[in-house]
């Protein structure tokens, strides 16, 4: 369920006419609704209300500020993969105690700054990572409180580069191997254990491989009981799918049950990583048709979005809806949606059959809430289009559209090239 209808064949975000929004913030553009946000974390929320648990939004899926803060005010927390998004979610007021940090590659820099903002755990994917947060602990006097995250080689049954819980993954320690990394763990100062973690991909659309994971999580969890290696927390991470098409992934409540049901006695406090599911289907990108074409073989519908504002359809093949923001009766024909970026793989999609456009006409690209802005780029020197959030019959500018100037922020021309061609 989201806020995006048509009202009278016009499409609106909540109270807002997506036409208007375009006229007045300019296309491309992201447009968020904040009572889908609302909904979609609530119903995620209270379908965990019966046991201890915390949902930790993963910041990669939409990076905003005013979303995470938003989020934040709903009572959750976040999953962070780098320092740039502990940056964003310290300004987004969301507290330390309230973070979680994955990810395999995490720097000196990043595990200093985790350490000193006392974040609630590490989720830690190697035993050379584990020593090494343990010696920057030391360093700076503090302890780092860990999850290890554990590679349980379940099989997601998702798009391969979105899959992170099997054996030939980079991601976490495998779990035969686990138990010796938690015994290194306990042997090591200024490391506490505090969890197990796990996440075994994104865009799941079953609820099988989840349940597995947990039945292997669970085995280990009671065997680190009887190493008297007491689990707080056993974060089982995102992954859980929406509908873009035709999927019919778990509804919540449904996902819920299943890992409830699992559950048999385990005293833990849950963490959820959810991206997808609170933010996917509570955005969209607003876009404009600059021409239409027709070749000997194709007709396309030329948009001024492209890949670099949204890369799933180039890079996953994934589909997402297209509709127009005016509704009328009109033949369809079959069309390819490209953007302005020079590569053939620039589309928005592919053979599809939508109603017959005109240029100067808006489109919406549904279901780009998540991994849309935040895996955008400015390739072709695009600058990156706003973002707005939209409330009711009220509307805020969230990020600017960038400008011009924006692109070549931090670069210069060397003195080296004078005298060169002379600089305006
Ligand atoms: N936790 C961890 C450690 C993750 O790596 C991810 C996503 C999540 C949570 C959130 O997963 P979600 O609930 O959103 O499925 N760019 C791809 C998706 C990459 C997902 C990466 N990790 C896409 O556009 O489909």
């Amino acid at each position: 369920m989201n806020h995006f209808s048509y009202e009278q064949d016009e499409l609106y975000c909540e109270g807002i006419p997506l036409r208007k929004l375009a006229e007045a913030v300019g296309t491309p553009c992201y447009v968020y609704s904040c009572a889908t946000l609302r909904q979609h974390f609530n119903v995620f929320d209270h379908a965990f209300a019966d046991v201890p648990h915390m949902i930790c939004f993963s910041v990669k899926s939409n990076s905003n500020i005013a979303i995470l803060n938003l989020l934040g005010s709903f009572g959750g927390g976040v999953d962070i993969v780098s320092g740039g998004e502990l940056f964003r979610a310290l300004k987004a007021g969301i507290p330390g105690d309230r973070i979680v940090y994955s990810g395999v590659g995490k720097t000196l820099d990043e595990i200093d700054y985790a350490l000193s903002e006392d974040i609630l755990m590490f989720n830690i994917e190697s035993t050379q990572e584990l020593e090494v947060i343990a010696a920057r602990a030391k360093f700076l006097g503090r302890t780092a409180r860990i999850a290890l995250r554990v590679n349980p080689d379940v099989d997601p049954k998702t798009h391969p580069y979105i899959s992170t819980g099997m054996k030939e993954n980079k991601f976490g320690i495998d779990i035969e191997s686990a138990i010796n990394a938690y015994e290194q763990a306990r042997g090591l100062g200024h490391i506490q254990i505090l969890g197990v973690d796990c996440h075994i991909g994104s865009q799941l659309t079953e609820i099988a491989p989840f349940v597995d994971t947990l039945q292997r999580l669970r085995v280990l969890i009671e065997h680190l009981e009887k190493m008297q290696i007491t689990i707080r927390f056993l974060d089982l991470g995102g992954g859980l799918g929406i509908v873009y098409d035709q999927e019919e992934p778990p509804h919540p409540r449904e996902y819920a049950q299943a890992i409830l049901q699992k559950l048999n006695g385990l005293s833990c406090t849950l963490i959820f990583e959810p991206g997808r599911v609170i933010v996917g289907n509570a955005g969209v990108l607003l876009t404009k048709v600059l021409y239409t074409k027709r070749t000997a073989i194709k007709n396309f519908i030329i948009t001024d979005a492209g890949m670099n504002d949204l890369i799933r359809p180039s890079f996953y093949g994934s589909y997402h809806q297209i509709q127009p923001v005016e509704r009328t009766n009109r033949e369809t024909q079959v069309v390819d949606v490209v953007g302005p970026i020079c590569e053939s793989g620039d589309f928005l999609a592919r053979d599809r059959e939508l109603p017959l456009v005109k240029a100067g006409e808006y489109l919406t690209v549904m279901s780009a809430g998540a991994y849309g802005f935040s895996m955008g780029s400015n390739y072709n020197s695009r600058p990156r289009p706003p973002e707005v959030l939209v409330r009711g019959d009220q509307y805020f500018i969230i990020r600017q559209r960038e400008t011009w100037d924006d692109l070549i922020r931090g670069e210069s021309v060397p003195d080296l090239l004078n005298p060169g061609l002379s600089l305006s």
